[in-house]
């Protein structure tokens, strides 16, 4: 399927989630273009030891070593050494033999192996964005100081990477992310209030984890998305653009100079873009059914509603605010979305949790990781306060 070109080795960070097993999903289909050689997960070891034994990597990494007892007899038929806790999912970000890492991890909890990896110069495809949201600044220095490379996994950074092969970003007007608008598109304000997990978790597109999903279903996901595009692309937040777009087949946009906007275009299917940033520079044919232009179709773009959905206002100003306030942001945010699927908090509660959160605490430089942690822990702990004091709705 996929001619001549580079084998690529991979190790997988998040080998048990949506982009993950997708991601592996892929490397069995184009096995003359990728191997796994290392791959980690936080808990679900039942999975991991499945794909240890379809894979064959060289290292296995579980981050809840309580676990590590279900991955031995996989890991003994494929002959892979086994890791565990932190350490051992750093280790996997670093592994020597892998040409390309790929960050899909959710959360905070991606942050240091991305860095690591970085740190070893090694390309990494980045699906969380939340490592580039909280020290965007710090993995553009890895980058530079360690020779690495960083290519985007979400298909909206993916698109903007594609319109941006071969332009001159000085002759960038402005970037336009394309949003599908998530579950509640359409749901009037007041019906926001009462909206459960399970309805926030019904994304009309893609299939995902559940963060990303309710991060989707409040538009946080976007916000998250623009301060991922400037540390990506070097534009500030006002040239960064949000649109709705529900069909999700323009996946971003670009606005040049001259006023001409260049798009790019395909099936929503997460494979596309991860194999873009797996075999980067290099294209090839995959698994993906390329897009049916036969078929008669409407593409609609709509402005935001920033009245119902505030948080894309909220990441807007951290990135602003600069130094931690994003951090502050993003772990505000994931306690408000575990609080919100637990069922502590009601859906306009999360935006609520952050904007208190943010307003607690000013931003402070950042010239480490350790800033960036303290940053982190400090609005988890704010966030937790409020929680128990039930105030939000
Ligand atoms: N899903 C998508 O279509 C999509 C699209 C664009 C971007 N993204 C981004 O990609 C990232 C992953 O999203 P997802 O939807 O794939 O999430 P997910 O389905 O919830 O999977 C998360 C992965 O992270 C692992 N993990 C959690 N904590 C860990 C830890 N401390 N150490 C090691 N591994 C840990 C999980 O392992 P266990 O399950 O074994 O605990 C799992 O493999 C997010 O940043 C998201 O924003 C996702």
């Amino acid at each position: 399927m996929s001619g001549g070109g580079t084998r690529r080795r991979v190790a997988v960070l998040g080998s048990t989630g949506s982009v993950g097993r997708q991601a592996l999903d892929l490397v069995e289909r184009l096995p003359e273009r990728f191997e796994i050689v290392a791959l980690a997960a936080g808990s679900n070891a039942p999975l991991l030891a499945d794909q240890v034994r379809r894979h064959r990597p060289r290292l296995v990494a579980i981050a809840d070593a309580g676990r590590r007892a279900e991955l031995e007899p996989a890991a003994r038929e494929a002959r892979c050494e086994i890791a565990c806790g932190d350490e051992g999912v750093l280790a996997v970000a670093g592994h020597r033999d892998a040409d390309v890492v790929l960050a899909a991890i959710v959360g905070a909890a991606g942050l240091k192996p991305t860095w690591h990896a970085l740190r070893q110069g090694k390309r990494v495809a980045l699906a969380n964005k939340e490592s580039l949201v909280m020290a965007g600044g710090l993995m553009r220095e890895a980058v530079a100081a360690h020779g690495g490379s960083l290519v985007p996994v979400d298909s909206e950074h993916s698109a903007l990477h594609q319109c941006l092969r071969g332009e001159r970003i000085e002759e960038v007007r402005r970037l336009i992310l394309t949003a599908s608008g998530g579950p509640f598109r359409t749901t009037p304000l007041e019906r926001l209030e009462s909206v459960t997990p399970a309805e926030a978790l019904r994304h009309p597109v893609w299939d995902m984890g559940k963060k990303v999903s309710i991060d989707s279903a409040t538009l946080m996901n976007k916000g998250l998305e623009v301060i991922e595009a400037h540390w990506l692309f070097g534009l500030d937040g006002d040239r960064i653009d949000v649109v709705i777009h529900p069909q999700s087949s323009v996946h971003s946009m670009v606005e040049m100079t001259d006023g001409s906007v260049i798009c790019q275009i395909g099936v929503p299917d997460m494979r596309a873009p991860i194999q873009y940033a797996l075999g980067h520079p290099e294209r090839f044919p995959g698994p993906v059914a390329p897009f049916d232009f036969g078929q008669a179709r409407t593409f609609e773009f709509q402005p935001v509603d920033r009245t119902r959905f505030p948080s894309l206002d909220l990441a807007y100003a951290a990135l602003r605010a600069g130094g931690t306030a994003p951090a502050i942001l993003n772990a505000a945010n994931e306690v408000a979305v575990g609080a919100f699927l637990d069922g502590r908090l009601g859906f306009l509660g999360i935006a609520r949790m952050v904007r208190e959160v943010l307003d607690r605490h000013a931003a402070r430089p950042v010239d480490s990781l350790e800033d960036v942690l303290e940053g982190d822990r400090i609005a988890r702990r704010a966030a937790q306060e409020i929680l128990s004091m039930k105030v939000l709705g």
